[in-house]
């Protein structure tokens, strides 16, 4: 949810990889109109969260919870996003008023420990579909740019934040991930402090500017495939080293596989 092009999807991505290799299982769903997650992992599910939410594909055919969900790799499955959200929104705001908003957490419902992590990889902006999400996590993590506008772009997304604690009280800011950090620039020291100093508890190591993190996606690859001795896998091992400490496991999980 926070501002676009800030590394969103490149860390969701990554760091959902770093922990299925490390043994967890993880699922990542993608609720961007973009369908990125499906194109940084070279795969192309037929079937995702909109037909994982509403029971049916486009055709009106049933399509169950374990069809909908994708496997991509070892431990890590994935819920496609992609143009078909537009359809999940408007379906969204079909439903009764008072569950439309917790739709998602209800179909994610517990149902055991088959999942170790779930991430969401989110669009920018604010809608019926990020609120969804936002009431069916407890931990947020904010990944910002070191680079341009950086502590604006994260005051819209903390409004954001505190309606949606309104009505997921649990939900809290977990990490801040100082991204694009550039050592040549002033700036990006500059941020990074700003940020260090703004949230000492959550702040992260920062993950520096890599080339060959950009151009993974184009070779379907994560990082961890294309390159592992660059430094964007250094920084997102930190990362997951970090989660994986702080012993997160995933509370609502869900037996659909
Ligand atoms: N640390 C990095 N170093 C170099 N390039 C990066 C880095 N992180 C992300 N990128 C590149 O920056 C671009 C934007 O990254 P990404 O798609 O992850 O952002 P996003 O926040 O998901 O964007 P959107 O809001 O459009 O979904 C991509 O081309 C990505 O490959
Ligand atoms: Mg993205």
């Amino acid at each position: 949810m926070a501002k676009g092009g800030v590394g969103k999807t490149t860390t969701a991505v990554n760091l959902a990889h770093d922990l299925a290799l490390q043994g967890h299982r993880v699922l990542l769903v993608d609720c961007d109109t973009q369908g990125q997650v499906a194109r940084f992992l070279g795969v192309t599910p037929p079937y995702g969260l909109y037909e994982f939410i509403t029971g049916r594909d486009a055709q009106g055919n049933t399509v169950s919870k374990r069809e909908a969900v994708h496997p991509a790799r070892d431990n890590l499955w994935i819920l496609d996003g992609g143009i078909k959200l537009v359809e999940l929104k408007y379906w969204l705001g079909e439903q009764p008023r008072e569950n439309r908003h917790a739709l998602l957490r209800k179909a994610l419902v517990p149902k055991g420990d088959a999942l170790d992590y779930l991430i969401f990889d989110c669009a920018p902006g604010w809608d019926l579909l990020s609120v969804n999400i936002l009431m069916a996590v407890d931990e947020v993590l904010c990944p910002v740019a070191l680079q341009g506008p950086a502590i604006e772009g994260l005051k819209t997304f903390f409004q954001y934040l505190i309606s949606a604690q309104k009505l997921n009280n649990p939900l809290g800011l977990k990490y801040i991930l100082p991204t694009l950090f550039d050592r040549r620039t002033r700036q990006s020291y500059d941020l990074y402090k700003k940020l260090k100093r703004l949230f000492t508890k959550q702040i992260c190591h920062p993950i520096r500017l890599n080339v060959r993190l950009s151009e993974a996606p184009s070779a379907g690859q994560t990082i961890f495939e294309f390159d592992p001795r660059a430094t964007g896998a250094q920084d997102y091992r930190k990362l997951t080293r970090r989660l994986i400490d702080d012993g997160i496991r995933a509370q609502q999980v869900p037996r659909f596989f």
